[in-house]
């Protein structure tokens, strides 16, 4: 194996940065807006079902590929099964790391604009009319629309210009311990406004009505989106794992602790929603109307808004540094170029495209396909085809054609971890749960049966 790549410097480094990667937008901002517009604790429900047998399977199986092959997420499938066409796993992962950072990029932009607005001491009300009024002022004005997903990706291509252990590492790992102590506070405050438990109730007590095929679906891409799976971050990342890193359980960690992350968001979130008459299905704007009027009464306020948004503003960071990663890593291993060069690339790529997203609430309004603004539809085709189809092809990978041994000799680092019954398992899940499982949901999701 080639010694001199670089990666993770420590187990924490490596625990850090695939949480880092993780935890984001989809936390904060996703997590919620999905949960209220489709229907609450039916959908979590499915949310968790999926994250537990296709999400976590996935993840492993992914991590495994990544360190075992040493490479990027196209020539990783390459390496293992040469000749056999299996790194179209990783060009397709190509294209959903573009779409997702087209619109990724683009919320984080709004972030970024909160941190701004807030710090100037604007957004202290929990007027709902006010607060929506702002959002959609914001999204509507092209120019700052532009100008702020511009910032988000000038300063993405800037840490990844830096390397992995030194620039991926540095900024995650300091982080993510504040966001969750700020989080536990808002849920604290939301929990004692008058009216809260009608919040608690929309989270926890599931209404199976509104569960239809098309949301399991929605169910399904948030999973695989939450976890960075299906689109070859998760390969890319266990490429720079330590060949003494327990896989499996650095995986399971990964996923109780995003999990842990979306449960504080959604806390902090409904019973607020419902405390200040808010409507849970608003969609996208959710979080940017809701988090200004929890703090809006607060003694400290203005400032933890301030740190929320910033916090936040990091979470996306770390996210995005993974997404990014993908498409740096093939264009600098592939074309033999510098990390700088490949990260201009792929910002440039991703400013262009995403730039569509961005005007979605101006320009590019009516722009539609399928119905869906460009905003709308890069979402749809990669959270809810791209990273699943990614997925199923992932496990067909491994369960029909990496095979058994070299599955069980990676999770097992050579024989030296006592897990073979627990990679046994998941073998079987990986080779025809998980696909069949997908795909049934995509299709029936789709409309197909
Ligand atoms: N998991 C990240 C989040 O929740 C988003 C992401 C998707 C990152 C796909 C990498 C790959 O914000």
């Amino acid at each position: 194996m080639s010694s001199n790549r670089d990666g993770f410097s420590s187990t924490f480094g490596v625990l850090a940065a695939t949480l880092g990667s993780a935890v984001g937008l989809g936390n904060i901002w996703k997590f919620p807006y999905l949960t209220g517009s489709n229907g609450g604790a039916g959908f979590l429900l499915v949310y968790l079902l999926a994250t537990l047998l296709v999400g976590l399977p996935v993840m492993i199986a992914e991590i495994a590929i990544g360190r075992a092959a040493r490479g990027d997420a196209v020539s990783a499938f390459e390496r293992l099964r040469p000749g056999r066409g299996w790194g179209m796993i990783g060009v397709m992962g190509l294209l959903a790391a573009l779409l997702i950072m087209a619109f990724y990029s683009e919320v984080a932009g709004w972030v970024f604009a909160y941190v701004a607005k807030a710090a100037a001491g604007g957004l202290l009300s929990s007027d709902p009319k006010l607060l929506s009024d702002a959002f959609g002022a914001l999204v509507a004005d092209p120019v700052s629309a532009l100008m702020w997903q511009w910032v988000v990706l000038a300063l993405v291509g800037g840490i990844l210009s830096f390397g992995v252990s030194r620039g991926i590492e540095a900024v995650t790992k300091r982080l993510m311990p504040i966001l969750f102590l700020l989080l536990v506070l808002i849920c604290v405050r939301g929990l004692t406004l008058p009216g809260a438990s009608a919040g608690l109730a929309f989270l926890f007590s599931p209404d199976f009505s509104k569960i239809t095929p098309a949301v399991v679906l929605v169910a399904v891409g948030l999973a695989f989106f939450k976890l960075s799976i299906g689109m070859g971050t998760m390969v890319t990342y266990g490429s720079y794992f330590r060949a003494d890193q327990n896989i499996p359980m650095t995986a399971t960690r990964v996923m109780l602790a995003d999990l842990t992350v979306s449960m504080l968001a959604g806390i902090a979130i409904f019973p607020a929603v419902f405390a200040f008459g808010f409507k849970p299905e608003a969609g996208p704007s959710l979080v940017f109307i809701t988090i200004p009027a929890v703090f809006a009464g607060m003694p400290g306020g203005a400032f933890f808004m301030v740190a929320f948004f910033v916090l936040t503003a990091f979470a996306a960071l770390g996210a995005m540094l993974s997404i990014v990663e993908v498409p740096v890593a093939v264009i600098a291993e592939r074309f033999g170029l510098k990390r700088w060069q490949a990260a201009l690339i792929s910002v440039g790529v991703i400013g262009a495209v995403g730039s569509l997203a961005a005007l979605s609430g101006s320009l590019t309004a009516d722009w539609k396909l399928f119905g869906l603004n460009p905003f709308d539809l890069f979402d749809f085709v990669s959270s809810n085809l791209l990273l699943p189809a990614g997925g199923i092809l992932i496990a067909l990978f491994v369960g029909h054609s990496w095979g058994r041994g070299a599955w069980l000799r990676e999770l097992s680092n050579d024989g030296a971890l006592a897990n073979q019954a627990l990679a046994g398992a998941l073998f079987v899940l990986v080779r025809w749960v998980s696909p069949v499982l997908i795909a049934l949901v995509m299709l029936k999701g789709l409309g197909a049966f």
